[in-house]
């Protein structure tokens, strides 16, 4: 067993992390079902020719992060790094244009290979909502509101919402055109790396780390200044809309975002409570990926949440399990049988209910219920074998029971057992 261990980049969640995973996961869903978004799910390995047209070959994900092997047919297969690719394809091979508008949601696994640390793995997760064909401006609000309720409806702080727009195709090559030569004429004051970019995906120099190459592109030609009229309106839009719902925002012209599909509104969401991976949130508009990947002129614009930063963010209310609500002390061959039945009648009632199986001292399974902190016990040995009857009581964290909330009942008493039970363990 000695070398048997995860992959780097990859964890093992137990029982206690994963508490606050589901607390954190439950709230999603409650927050996506209210916004009347469906869920969608596709499968986590794809044809890596579907990552390729879809993020586009000069992306780092594309290049340099991606998990892709053959498999025993030959085909080239890839492990998602995304879903937004997915979601497009399954789509268009579904037939889209029979159901044009959908809010969509998505949640899982996730692969990329970059550097792990804190906030960053190999494998991740993401929650995902995209919203297919929608064009209105509405629609970006609608996305970015949802994004950001989400993450205020978890308690997380110090959020802070950075928009620009990357224009339509047009636009981009008209800047591009433009950009390109600047960046000839200026190739030498850029690091490598901003060098390197240059014939593979000049945009992204624009939101290059290097301070020095920051420093020099300040004299750059804008995107911003290359945008159409429509385009240019459709962003002042964006921008009215947001401040009406007094949602704040601060524009950076150099979000570019990683994945080559985005059109028009492009957006992430950082919280100043993370470390050097900020970004918690990352989205945009895609109107010519669905086109681009043979699909029918369909306009949309989503957002993924990174959930292992979530997790990291979201308050310590969240890591707290909920407390078992009768535990089954039980002793001897009958009484074993008796607890195991009662145990599935008790859990009808939306109740956590623990049956001990240890079949060690009822004083040893008294600690366990005290340990877990016990709202109830039932105690089931020889004696309530033979009687057909077992009482339940309150548990008084003292180790105790409490005299005066214990109800001696039947086994076949289901009336008497449900009052108690209302009585005692369901009232708030
Ligand atoms: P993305 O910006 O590449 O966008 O990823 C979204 C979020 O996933 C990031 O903001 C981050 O929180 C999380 N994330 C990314 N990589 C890692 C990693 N290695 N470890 C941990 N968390 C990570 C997309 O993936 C687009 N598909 C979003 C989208 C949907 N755009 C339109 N629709």
């Amino acid at each position: 067993m000695d070398n048997l261990k995860n992959l780097r980049g990859t964890v093992d969640l137990f029982p206690d992390q994963l508490i606050k995973w589901q607390n954190v996961e439950k709230i999603l869903l409650e927050q996506l079902s209210r916004a009347s978004i469906k869920e969608i799910r596709t499968p986590i390995l794809e044809m890596t020719e579907l990552f390729i047209r879809g993020i586009g070959e000069g992306t780092d994900v594309v290049s340099k992060e991606m998990y892709t092997f053959l498999d025993r047919g030959e085909r080239s297969c890839t492990l998602r790094p995304e879903g937004t690719a997915s979601v497009a394809r399954a789509l268009i091979q579904n037939g889209i244009s029979s159901n044009p508008l959908q809010k969509l949601w998505y949640m899982g696994p996730m692969f990329r290979y970059e550097r792990p640390q804190a906030g960053r793995q190999r494998q991740f997760h993401q929650l995902g909502v995209e919203f297919i064909g929608h064009d209105s401006v509405r629609s970006d609000v609608e996305i970015i509101v949802l994004a950001w309720d989400i993450l205020g409806k978890l308690g997380i702080k110090e959020l802070n919402l950075e928009i620009n727009t990357l224009g339509d195709t047009n636009d981009r090559s008209n800047f591009q055109k433009s950009f390109l030569k600047w960046l000839e004429t200026n190739k030498d004051s850029l690091d490598l790396d901003s060098q390197n970019r240059i014939s593979k995906n000049p945009l992204r120099i624009l939101d290059t780390k290097n301070l020095q190459t920051k420093k020099v592109l300040e004299n750059a030609p804008r995107l911003f200044n290359f945008l159409s009229e429509k385009s240019h309106n459709r962003y002042l839009d964006l921008k009215r809309q947001l401040e009406v719902l007094k949602i704040p925002y601060v524009e950076n012209f150099n979000l570019v975002r990683g994945l080559d599909y985005y059109t028009h509104t492009a957006f992430e969401i950082t919280s100043g409570a993370l470390g050097s991976q900020a970004t918690v949130c990352g989205g945009g508009r895609y109107d010519d990926l669905i086109k681009q990947m043979g699909g029918p002129n369909t306009p949309a614009i989503g957002f993924a949440i990174g959930l292992e930063r979530l997790i990291l963010l979201a308050g310590k209310e969240l890591e707290i399990p909920r407390n078992t609500d009768i535990y089954i002390i039980n002793q001897g061959l009958i009484a074993e049988s008796l607890a195991m039945d009662l145990s599935r009648k008790l859990r009808n009632y939306d109740l956590l209910v623990e049956l001990d199986l240890s079949g060690a001292s009822f004083s040893k399974q008294f600690r366990k219920a005290n340990k877990l902190k016990s709202k109830s016990i039932i105690v089931i040995g020889d004696d309530e074998a033979v009687n057909g009857e077992f009482t339940i009581r309150l548990f008084d964290q003292s180790g105790n029971g409490n005299e005066n909330e214990e109800e001696v009942i039947s086994f076949e008493n289901d009336i008497k057992l449900e009052n108690w039970i209302n009585n005692n363990l369901l009232v708030k």
